[in-house]
């Protein structure tokens, strides 16, 4: 049994306010890329194991990999503990904004529910993807897809047209709940919202990120990139969910390798991928 668990980025995020529950409420055009991790499902006696050669990658119960086994197995109604073993190949770089671990918790999802045979339907695996974080949900849909609430409900769209994308890689990361707290303090001090202003309301597809203002006031070198990315002729650049990746799409293969080899010119880390729809990107649920 093998999935890949492909990467997204955010084509725009707005955050509309606080909630009583301390998320933020999100309206959101999720993109899945070509860009995936691999995982291989294998069935075993009685242990259970994650094998990944990356570093970085928690083993153990921190992995959504693990707590999706977890889901699965009890909402099954199996008894003791799940057994299996997954190789992960990782390619999606961590905690960019990218989704990486939530790719994998949903794919896994998929992959332990088909590897035991256990049949859940598609609403006990929603279920089971909002109970693994906020972003889960999309990774069940991918392609193309608005999120709404926490980002947790997920609409598909119709795919949009296939774009090459150069992701960028600032050398530093952005944990989520801090992106957040940073849009809250701004918003406070402004008295207003901290988003970008003037936004292409009727494009569901028009780039841009209300965390990136906060973010980039945190660190300038975000709005370099991003300078740099315009600089080397992307349609249009972002950051991506809590940052810190940043993207630009481009129209053309050459573009967008002209764009990535500016970057790394200067420096930056990049990777050069395409926009995936959710035949190429999905888990075959719909
Ligand atoms: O759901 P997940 O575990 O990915 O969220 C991590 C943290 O990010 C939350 O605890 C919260 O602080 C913040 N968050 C938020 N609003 C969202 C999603 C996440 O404030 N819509």
């Amino acid at each position: 049994m093998i999935l890949g668990a492909h990467a997204k980025i955010n084509l725009n995020l707005e955050v509309l306010g606080l909630r009583p529950d301390g998320y933020h409420e999100l309206k959101t055009v999720f993109q899945s890329l070509a860009l995936h991790d691999t995982l291989r499902f294998e069935l075993a006696d009685e242990t259970f194991a994650i094998v990944c050669a990356s570093p970085g990658v928690p083993l153990d119960e921190r992995n959504l990999v693990w707590q999706a086994a977890r889901l699965v197995w009890y909402a099954a109604g199996r008894s003791g503990e799940p057994a299996g073993r997954v190789r992960i190949t990782k390619r999606i770089p961590a905690q960019g904004g990218l989704g990486g671990g939530s790719a994998d918790g949903a794919a896994a999802l998929v992959g332990w529910d088909r590897l035991w045979g256990t049949s859940l339907s598609e609403s006990q695996l929603r279920e089971l993807a909002v109970r693994l974080g906020a972003d889960v949900p999309f990774f069940l849909c991918a392609g193309s897809a608005l999120g709404l609430n926490r980002g947790d409900v997920v609409y598909p769209l119709v795919d949009r047209p296939a774009s090459w994308v150069v992701l960028a890689f600032p050398p530093f990361g952005v944990s989520t709940p801090e992106a957040f707290r940073w849009w809250d303090e701004d918003a406070g001090r402004a008295g207003t919202t901290a988003g970008s202003g003037d936004r292409p309301s009727r494009d569901p597809f028009a780039v841009f990120n209300d965390l990136e203002a906060p973010v980039s006031r945190r660190h300038p070198t975000l709005g370099e990139i991003r300078a740099l990315l315009d600089q080397g002729g992307a349609d249009a650049a972002a950051m991506t969910g809590s940052g810190s990746t940043v993207f630009g799409l481009f129209g053309a293969e050459e573009a967008a390798l002209s764009a990535s080899r500016l970057l790394a010119a200067r420096g930056w880390r990049t990777l050069v991928t395409r926009t995936a729809t959710r035949r190429q990107a999905g888990l075959g649920l719909r």
